[in-house]
């Protein structure tokens, strides 16, 4: 039994809540005592004052993620007491109607149980700047709120300004924020720029990116988000793979045969065609989460955990991934659009129905590659990597293919053929890792089987249900840039996009095969893996 630091009730730790602090867990008898503790134990990683600009405020992301996770952070301690939030955009709206729009958002998307007094404290930080992004004037009014909420909330000059806005109004907003001076960094003053993919359409327009951006903010002041490297499970896989003596040791060409990615959707585009005729799935997902979830496994273990020490290694790992010829994107790539179908009963309208899809579209809605790293660590390990939208089930993971043993020991009349271990990392919406490795079964003669070694995220009790934006939009608060995409990264990632968009476009018609929505996409992507004599786990 173990006694609650909170009430000082005994619990007994099988059945607790329970949370780790200085690597040691603690039990307690409730939520309340869970809640207090874990507030005591954020207000000594409080973030410091700013104030939180919200470019596009009236869109989707500030409702259903921002807000509700900036509310997450201010019910869990972590924002300082002295925030603002500011929204701009170009609905025409004023303070009250954006607090009222606010409220709404929160009824419908919060994550946790709205404290109704926290909310009020919240509501009354909120503000509105409505104007054009390309106008001076937008900014002028944005530079007096600013002021407004550093006298009447102390928010110490600091900004963070999130553009949640079409990628069109990157640049523009960078420069118009430059040119009114509120970019600019006084020390201890900070100013930072979030920016949400994609960043850039190519090479050379995510090149052109970069330049306008560094022309109005240093590097360390840029910071590019990427939602998916915020989920709790992308985040362990270096403490996994670092923080386990025994998985180094093997994680090379040595002992790894090849590697699978999968991020798999059940849905379909959710009426953004507008956006995704001009993404498509590789643009969309592989060239971004996809690309990165790579580096992270198979980048080398960085001298610190520091930021620029953990994206000097992605950055060095991407710079290794083979940039394909058009031949070996001939070979290597799959790409497919879903027809029209059914899935569980339902009709579903093919990509080429959805509404505002152009006519004859060849985007793809499917996409596959087999990548090679030319590096000492991964020389001849293939990884094979594939999304796409309305597959049989939602499901992003891992699989690790490790080589069979070298000689088949147990060979012969009445064993099974030894399967190699597997190790599976579940990113979502299973949250854990398995371990398939062989074994015997009972009985006088030799037979094996699978076994799996499973651990479930669940493990670690109940923990408060999030956005996933809370660990971003706080480690931008505290300039911890470590998630976040450096240029060189960016770049280095279109290098390998580039010959494989470039390559599908010349042949816009050849190769697009049309997949029946709930399946696993076009059967040329199991051949992909065939062809190695593989075959996709999921
Ligand atoms: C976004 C893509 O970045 O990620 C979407 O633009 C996709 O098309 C989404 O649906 C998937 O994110 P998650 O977290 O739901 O897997």
């Amino acid at each position: 039994m173990k006694r609650d630091p909170i009430c000082g009730m005994t619990v007994n730790p099988a059945t607790a809540l329970h949370a780790e602090r200085d690597g040691e867990t603690h039990f307690f008898c409730g939520d309340d005592c869970l809640q207090q503790f874990l507030n005591a134990s954020a207000a000594s990683q409080r973030a410091g004052p700013c104030v939180i600009v919200i470019f596009g405020a009236s869109g989707d992301l500030t409702k259903r993620k921002l807000l509700p996770a900036l509310c997450n952070l201010v019910a869990g301690g972590l924002l300082s007491e002295d925030f603002a939030i500011i929204g701009v955009g170009r609905t025409e709206w004023s303070d009250n109607d954006f607090r009222q729009q606010m409220r709404e958002a929160i009824a419908e998307f919060a994550t946790q149980k709205m404290d109704p007094a926290l909310w009020t404290n919240i509501e009354q930080r909120l503000r509105y700047c409505s104007g054009s992004y390309t106008d001076p004037e937008t900014y002028q009014r944005l530079s007096t709120m600013l002021e407004e909420s550093n006298a009447k909330q102390h928010t110490s000059g600091n900004a963070l300004f999130y553009l949640s806005v079409p990628p069109i109004s990157f640049a523009p907003i960078a420069q118009q924020l430059h040119a009114s001076g509120l970019l600019k960094e006084v020390p201890p003053v900070w100013r930072r720029l979030v920016i949400e993919k994609p960043f850039g359409h190519d090479l050379a327009s995510a090149r052109e990116l970069n330049a306008t951006l560094s022309a109005s903010l240093a590097e360390s002041q840029i910071f590019r988000i990427d939602h998916y490297l915020g989920k709790e499970t992308a985040q362990n896989l270096l403490v996994f793979r670092l923080g386990n003596s025994m998985i180094e040791p093997v994680w090379n060409r040595t002992f790894i045969d090849h590697v699978e990615i999968t991020a798999a959707e059940s849905i379909g585009i959710e009426g953004r065609a507008a956006f995704y005729e001009t993404a498509g799935a590789f643009r969309d997902m592989m060239q971004t989460h996809m690309l990165m979830l790579l580096a992270l496994i198979t980048m080398e273990p960085p001298a610190s955990l520091s930021g620029e020490a953990v994206r000097n290694e992605k950055a060095k790992l991407l710079e290794a991934i083979r940039i394909p010829k058009p031949e070996d994107v001939m070979r290597d790539t799959v790409r497919g659009q879903y027809g029209p179908g059914e899935i569980a009963g339902k009709p579903i309208d093919g990509y080429a129905e959805e509404p505002g899809v152009s006519l004859g579209s060849t985007v793809e809605t499917f996409a596959a590659a087999k990548l090679w790293i030319d590096n000492w660590r991964w020389a001849g390990v293939p990884f094979y990597l594939r999304t796409g939208k309305r597959l049989a089930r939602r499901v992003t993971e891992i699989v690790v293919h490790f080589k069979s043993p070298p000689l088949s020991l147990f060979g012969g009349t009445e064993c099974s053929p030894l399967g190699p271990n597997l190790l599976i990392m579940h990113i979502q919406p299973e949250e854990g890792i398995t371990l398939q490795m062989r074994a015997k079964t009972p009985g006088p003669t030799i037979h094996t089987q699978a076994v799996t070694l499973d651990f479930d995220y669940s493990q670690f009790g109940k923990t408060p249900p999030t956005t996933g934006y809370e660990k971003l939009l706080y480690d931008a608060i505290t300039g911890d840039g470590t998630l976040f995409h450096r240029s060189d990264m960016v770049e280095a990632a279109w290098k390998i996009a580039d010959p494989i968009l470039s390559t599908w476009a010349s042949n816009p018609r050849k190769h697009l095969p049309i997949y029946a929505p709930g399946t696993w996409g076009p059967s040329n992507a199991d051949q992909l893996l065939a062809d190695d004599g593989q075959w996709w786990t999921a």
